[in-house]
């Protein structure tokens, strides 16, 4: 692993962003962790979006979100609260090793038709093929959502993660255990270093048919955290002996 000594790659951040970032960390500011920086553009602006967004910000990866409208005030004002750059999603991923997928189930075609070229690309597929209203899942059993999205990224190397918890714990986690389950194994190491860098406890599922689980674990946690009242700073642990 390379050390962690590059200066924050400015990407597509203009100065204006970088002088922002420079106000609220100090230009010497850095993180304490042990993986190399990683490019990473953020597929949706929203509430997991822009946590993950600042959770990678925070451990120096050099994040952009990507939306469908990053002129918006909305966007550049997101981008300047998170230290973070701001772009189109083709360019975006384009520009990026890793992308990570947060928009919602209803939009899901869309949005990897947007991204262009996904081709030998790690895709950290973080959403949840979910009813309307929370109602269930609309698919699960035969397939799953995370493959669903691997046929339509074609040749992009898909992982599940970050799924399974709620978006409030992306950017302060504190061991809390992060499931994820791929075919690309390579593409898995990268997904869980990257959940470490937020704080997460990496836990392998298995290959990516195995999305068929975590997503119902993710409804699972929907259920307790609003349905049953328990409040979305729930999560689930995995307990070893
Ligand atoms: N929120 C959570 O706690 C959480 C946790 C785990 C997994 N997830 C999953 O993550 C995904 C995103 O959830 P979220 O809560 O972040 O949703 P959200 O707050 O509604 O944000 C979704 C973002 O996706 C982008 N988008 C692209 N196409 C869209 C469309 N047709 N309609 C609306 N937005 C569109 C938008 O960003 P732009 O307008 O900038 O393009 C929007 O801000 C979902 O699949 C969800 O199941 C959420």
């Amino acid at each position: 692993m390379v050390p962690n000594t590059r200066v924050w790659d400015a990407g597509v951040v203009g100065g204006e962003l970088e002088h922002a970032r420079d106000a609220k960390m100090g230009p010497q500011w850095r993180p304490e962790k042990d993986t190399c920086p990683m490019r990473i553009a953020v597929i949706g602006t929203g509430a997991l979006g822009s946590a993950l967004a600042r959770g990678w910000r925070q451990a120096a990866h050099d994040v952009v979100l990507a939306s469908r409208d990053p002129q918006s005030r909305r966007a550049v004002d997101l981008g300047v609260e998170l230290g973070v750059g701001v772009g189109a999603v083709a360019e975006a991923v384009r520009n990026a090793d890793v992308a990570a997928l947060a928009t919602p189930w209803s939009a899901i075609e869309t949005s990897i038709g947007t991204c262009g070229d996904l081709g030998g690309k790690v895709l950290l597929d973080a959403t949840n093929p979910l009813k309307p209203g929370l109602a269930g899942l609309a698919l699960g059993f035969e397939t799953s959502g995370g493959e669903r999205v691997a046929t339509l990224a074609r040749g992009a190397r898909v992982v599940k993660i970050f799924n399974t918890i709620g978006a409030s714990h992306m950017a302060n986690a504190s061991g809390e255990t992060m499931f994820y389950a791929g075919d690309d194994a390579a593409a898995k190491g990268v997904a869980a270093g990257l959940a470490r860098d937020l704080g997460f406890t990496p836990v392998d599922v298995g290959a990516l048919r195995e999305a068929r689980l975590l997503e119902p674990l993710a409804m699972l946690w929907i259920t307790l955290a609003y349905k049953q009242g328990l409040g979305p700073e729930i999560s689930l642990q995995l307990v070893r002996p």
